[in-house]
């Protein structure tokens, strides 16, 4: 169970790092929009950049912008000691690439996030083979479908979407359950297959243990786009190993109006 901070702002990584309490940040071209819309800079995310078929000069333009977004990110990272998930702002194959190169330069710091689709998918597979292996969060899930197909990119996080799947009245949980049930047995199957391989080579005998299997487990599933403390609760219920969240909730996390008199009164 790991909270999350969801957001690009450095003063919030700075105030929430010093609690102990984050074990990771997540970000979006609109969270670094507005962190560098109050540090009076442009993003990205403000020109709806597409790099495909662009001239050089805009080309070259926007991959500054984001290398200053993955700056600031790698900036987040070093505050927090954490890795940060940072998303590019168009998903056209070569906008991906060109994004994902830099997060893998950065990899030790950056985690590579980005949406279900093709290209998505075709980037990550081409980035994987031809620089090396690269941590990838699938965002923007909002079914067991799309998790099956993160499931099968081998990505490390699945991101489901709580608050946007409640705005259209479908369960989040629900999803969320059904989709920590499919990595568990994932993880027994695969479990079962090393199982059988150290059983043939003899080297070993072992039963198939979910305890011992969960220990292999490399998918984990992020509860994403919170809006209040009971998402919080609800997420981790429903299975969910890590919840991002905005600054704003995790203060509300601290709350309670006993405690408040209690330290008033004691
Ligand atoms: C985190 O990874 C997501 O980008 C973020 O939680 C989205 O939140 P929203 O649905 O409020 O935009």
């Amino acid at each position: 169970m790991k909270l999350f901070l969801d957001s690009a702002e450095i003063e919030e990584a700075k105030l929430f790092s010093k609690f102990g309490v984050i074990k990771g940040v997540t970000t979006n071209p609109k969270l670094m929009s507005d962190s560098f819309g109050k540090i009076g800079k442009q993003t990205t995310n403000q020109s709806n950049y597409d790099i495909s078929g662009t001239s050089k000069d805009a080309k070259s333009s926007v991959e500054e912008r984001y290398s200053e977004e993955i700056n600031h990110a790698i900036e987040i990272s070093k505050i927090t000691g954490t890795k940060v998930s940072v998303q590019p702002s168009s998903y056209d194959y070569e906008s991906i690439v060109g994004f994902g190169k830099l997060v893998f330069k950065n990899r030790n710091n950056l985690i590579l996030k980005v949406p279900p689709t093709f290209e998505s998918f075709e980037a990550v597979r081409y980035i994987r083979k031809n620089l090396g292996f690269i941590d990838v969060n699938l965002t923007l899930c909002f079914s067991v479908n799309q998790a099956i197909l993160g499931m099968q990119l081998g990505v490390q996080y699945i991101s489901i979407f709580v608050g946007r799947l409640e705005d259209q009245n479908e369960n989040p949980f629900e999803i969320i359950e059904t989709v920590k049930c499919l990595i568990e047995s994932q993880q027994l199957e695969e479990y079962g297959y090393m199982n059988s391989y150290i059983s043939e080579n003899k080297e070993q005998e072992c039963s198939l243990d979910k305890s011992i299997a969960l220990e292999h487990k490399n998918t984990e599933i992020i509860a994403a786009s919170i809006r209040s403390s009971r998402h919080v609760r609800e997420s981790f219920k429903s299975g969910a190993d890590i919840v991002t969240t905005p600054g704003k909730i995790i203060r509300e996390l601290f709350n309670h109006n006993l405690t408040d008199k209690a330290i008033k009164s004691i």
